[in-house]
């Protein structure tokens, strides 16, 4: 599983990297997940467009959102939590 994940403030989101219209991964660059003005994350398949919270606000996919994973930063590494 691809992660994303985005630095807010002195937090870290994350979220798969998964787009929910077809399940793909958002960018066909490495790492280019955001849009020029850095205000949403852009689907490069059919050009949804996702806030930094996750919600979809503009294309096939509106009122979806991208999958929430639990990241932490611990000693200056980004940690994804498993739970079983
Ligand atoms: S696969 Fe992402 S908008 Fe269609």
């Amino acid at each position: 599983m691809k992660v994303i994940a985005y630095r807010a403030g002195g937090q870290v989101v994350g979220y798969a990297d998964a787009c929910p219209h077809m399940g793909v991964p958002l960018p066909w660059e490495p790492d280019d997940y955001l849009t020029d003005d850095g205000r949403f994350f852009r689907c490069a398949s059919h050009g949804a467009l996702f806030d930094l919270d996750g919600n979809c606000v503009f294309g096939p996919c509106k009122g979806e959102r991208l999958t929430a994973l639990p990241l932490e930063v611990r000693d200056g590494d980004v940690w994804l939590l498993l739970h079983r």
